[in-house]
């Protein structure tokens, strides 16, 4: 029987639900309808992260519910597709043989062909997984993946590269998604334009490191020119981009967000350490002076700019002191907010073949110190920037409670408040009441 209902199921990083858009796009294309849960389809994706250990490990407990649904249902189909399918391929098929395809993160493009010798063999009864995990020389083909299905009515997730070339020691993303490939701006244009034709408000381009952009057919256009142009298209309330590298902000970026009001003023900059020694060891190409120095330009600008950022803890290595100098630079910058994480060691890095290990329990107590300081600047930062003052919101859905909406202000924070006003559209809002992690206002 052919599959017609899919359902995709996402975890990590927005490159990764992008993915899935794109993937529901292709299927629909097919002739397929996407559904709700689980128990409603004929083909479940999993599309997988293994960013981290704890990531990639919830893939096998998550494939072991799935898998019981074939018990109860012979052509039930099961995929496997982002970044732990790209890592582990066969081995994946031979540890879990009752997933029918493993896509690798270069060829979504594949999988209606594949579907079709799937549903083929099934025919014949010779199941096998079909394993699919090549990389490609050229970015993959966005624009053979059209159109693509929008899980937002307001907000459009547009790739501008793929890859990365970086190689930081600690990090698995150049196994699983390959070298820097970049897409071409008149593709990257239509994308847009269609977009906001179409009634998107905002744009959020995305490439595992997004400042690193530059046209393939002209060396000389690089991310702060795509920046400038995509800004000027008429209709367009705000643009964003994830995720940048800190030594790919050049001057005239920094000049092209400052003299914008559509570019959103927020910048995440992942610092992962303020240790110069362990910044070196994790090849990050920057010192903690450097990375100050960015901080300052972005702080020279005409308005104000909030900075988030990202940081492990307990990396190989990583003693009392060279904490203690996170711990420093942190409250020297003051981020908005911080996602924080304990080193995981990632197969073929460079870093996982290194002895000097932190314990556990050090890692955990790091992590818990640097959360309680970070959650000090937060309730201080929203006191000082936030409370009493009214902000421009674009309203994004319903909130958990279910009564409140709520919206994100340009500075990319989360705000509650009442208002029958649809998603999509910019309200004001004045922050009556903050936490250290959440805005609550009114509509003036
Ligand atoms: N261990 C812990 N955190 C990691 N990150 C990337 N690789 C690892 C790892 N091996 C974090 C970095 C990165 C974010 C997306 O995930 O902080 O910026």
């Amino acid at each position: 029987m052919k599959a017609r209902n899919f359902f995709i199921e996402t975890y990590g990083c927005q490159m990764n639900d992008h993915d899935s858009e794109k993937i529901s796009g292709i299927l629909c294309h097919r002739g397929m309808v996407p559904v709700r849960s689980v128990k409603e389809a004929d083909l479940v994706i999993i599309n997988t992260c293994s960013i981290r250990e704890k990531a990639a490990q919830k893939v096998y407990s998550r494939l072991g519910e799935i898998r019981k649904k074939k018990g109860e249902r012979k052509d039930f189909l099961i995929g496997v597709v982002g970044c732990v399918a790209q890592q582990e391929g066969t081995e994946m098929a031979l540890k879990a043989p009752f997933i029918d395809m493993i896509v690798g993160t270069h060829l979504y493009h594949t999988i209606p062909d594949l579907l079709d010798d799937i549903e083929l063999s099934q025919e014949s009864t010779c199941e096998e997984t079909h394993v699919n995990t090549t990389f490609l020389e050229d970015v993959a083909p966005v624009e053979m993946i059209s159109p693509t299905t929008r899980n937002s009515s307001f907000r459009a997730n547009i790739t501008i590269m793929e890859g990365c070339n970086k190689h930081c020691s600690f990090c698995i993303v150049p196994f699983t998604r390959g070298k820097e490939r970049n897409r071409r701006a008149t593709h990257i244009f239509d994308e847009a334009k269609k977009a906001i034709d179409e009634g998107y408000v905002e744009i959020l381009l995305l490439g595992q490191t997004v400042n690193a952009y530059r046209d393939p057919t002209m060396a000389r256009y690089r991310f702060s020119n795509l920046l400038y142009d995509l800004a000027s298209i008429k209709g367009l309330k705000r643009l964003r981009f994830t995720s940048p590298h800190p030594r790919e902000f050049n001057d005239e970026t920094v000049a092209v967000i400052s003299e914008s009001n559509v570019i959103c003023n927020q910048i995440h900059l992942p610092l992962q350490s303020g240790s110069n020694r362990v910044l070196k060891r994790m090849r990050r190409q920057y010192t903690r002076e450097k990375f100050l120095q960015i901080i300052e330009k972005f702080n020279a600008c005409s308005r104000p700019v909030a900075f988030s950022t990202d940081i492990i803890v307990g990396f190989p290595g990583e003693d009392e002191k060279d904490f203690e100098e996170t711990i420093q630079l942190i409250k020297i910058v003051k981020f908005e907010s911080m996602f924080s994480f304990k080193y995981s060691e990632r197969p073929k890095t460079e870093a996982s073949f290194w002895k000097d290990t932190v314990p556990e329990i050090v890692k955990s107590q790091r992590l818990t110190n640097l959360q309680l300081l970070q959650k000090r600047i937060q309730l201080k930062l929203n006191k000082k920037r936030y409370l009493g003052k009214r902000f421009p919101v674009l309203v994004e859905g319903k909130a958990r409670d279910g009564i409140n909406l709520f919206g994100r202000t340009t500075t990319n924070r989360v705000v509650n408040f009442l208002s029958d006003k649809e998603p999509g559209s910019l309200v004001n809002i004045r922050v009556k009441s903050i936490g250290p992690n959440s805005l609550k206002g009114e509509q003036v």
